[in-house]
């Protein structure tokens, strides 16, 4: 059964086709046929080696990949979702040795397998479940209400997108950095206040709100230079392990999306907000799984908007 892995971590060229073993549902398991599977940043860091010591317990191929689309063509007994045999669903996968996205077929629990948004291709449901599911964290975490205000860095990424367009459902008011040609995307997505990305985002920022925005979400990894432009007493979420010294009474959180692994409830509640139009799902562009070496290089070289995504059908 096909899937990408690699044999050795190294450069976008370690990408390759492996055939790994057919796998069955078990009790409580539902099986997908996976036809997309979306290409992550954190799908860079498992090739390149930054997690090779927590891989190296198990033999390669290393399968990388955590989010998936396919139809279901196997349900274990026990399954109580109400998934069945046939139906377009979309997760968010863990992965661990042979066992990510990028593969044909792959057995998940019950409770990370939803309907995928109704009215969409398998390739715009697989750009769904782990960035939004990230993003529904962080601002979980932030704990804002509604009328407050939360920055947001890296606005036109994956990440940052789906955390502006689900601020703006809990009636936060959204100021995030831009290129001026990503500016029209950020309007799109709701952002209320745009400023221009690069040195000095924490003073831009207070231009806009001198006391200091209630709540950040750093998508873009500005760490230490995000920090000021948080109020005293306001919350600031990492999703790279920053921890932030201790400072003025400032909340930091880190943002680790598998704590909402097997969220049934919460990633079905994204797949309603995307079926609202709500939540926007932005495919790049499409490769074949030999070609997924050329994904993750355009994804590492920066300026994709939208997911890369494979496609296994
Ligand atoms: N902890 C978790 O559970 C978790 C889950 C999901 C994602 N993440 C992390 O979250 C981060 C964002 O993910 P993503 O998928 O949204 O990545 P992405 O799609 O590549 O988006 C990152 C965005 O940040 C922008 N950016 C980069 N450097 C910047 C800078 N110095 N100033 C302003 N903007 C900058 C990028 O612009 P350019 O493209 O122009 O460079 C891009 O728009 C990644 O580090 C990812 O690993 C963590």
């Amino acid at each position: 059964m096909k899937a990408v892995g690699l044999m050795e971590h190294g450069g976008p060229e370690v990408l390759e086709i492996v055939d790994v073993d057919e796998v069955t549902a078990g009790p409580g398991q539902i099986r997908i046929r996976n036809y997309a599977a979306a290409v992550n940043p954190t799908d860079v860091v498992a090739r390149d080696g930054t997690r090779a010591k927590l891989q190296s317990q198990f033999p390669p191929p290393y399968v990388p990949g955590m989010d998936a689309a396919g139809i279901v063509d196997q349900v274990g007994d026990g399954v109580t979702t109400g998934i069945e045999v046939g139906d377009r669903v979309m997760a968010m996968v863990v992965p661990k040795a042979q066992h990510g996205a990028y593969r044909e077929q792959l057995v998940l629990n019950q409770h990370a397998v939803v309907p995928a948004p109704a009215n969409t291709t398998h390739q715009q449901a697989s750009t769904l479940p782990m960035n939004a599911l990230t993003a529904r964290l962080s601002l979980d975490l932030l704990a804002l209400s509604p009328g407050q205000v939360l920055a947001v860095t890296g606005g036109p990424g994956a990440y940052g997108g789906y955390v502006i367009e689900l601020a703006k459902i809990a009636g936060l008011i959204v100021i995030a950095d831009a290129a001026e040609t990503d500016r029209a995307l950020l309007e799109r997505l709701g952002a209320d206040v745009i400023i221009a990305r690069g040195d000095g985002f924490a003073e831009r920022v207070r231009d806009h709100f001198p006391a200091g925005v209630d709540g950040l979400a750093d998508g873009a990894l500005l760490n230490d230079k995000a920090i000021p432009a948080v109020k005293d007493g306001g919350a600031f979420t990492a999703v790279r392990g920053f921890k932030g010294d201790p400072q003025r009474e400032i909340r930091f959180t880190e943002t680790w999306v598998t704590q909402y692994n097997k969220r049934y409830d919460l990633l079905d509640e994204l797949r309603q907000h995307a079926e609202q139009g709500a939540l926007t799902l932005r495919v790049a562009d499409t490769v074949s799984p030999e070609r997924a070496g050329e994904a993750h290089r355009r994804l590492a070289a920066g300026g994709t908007r939208g997911r890369m995504v494979i496609d296994f059908s």
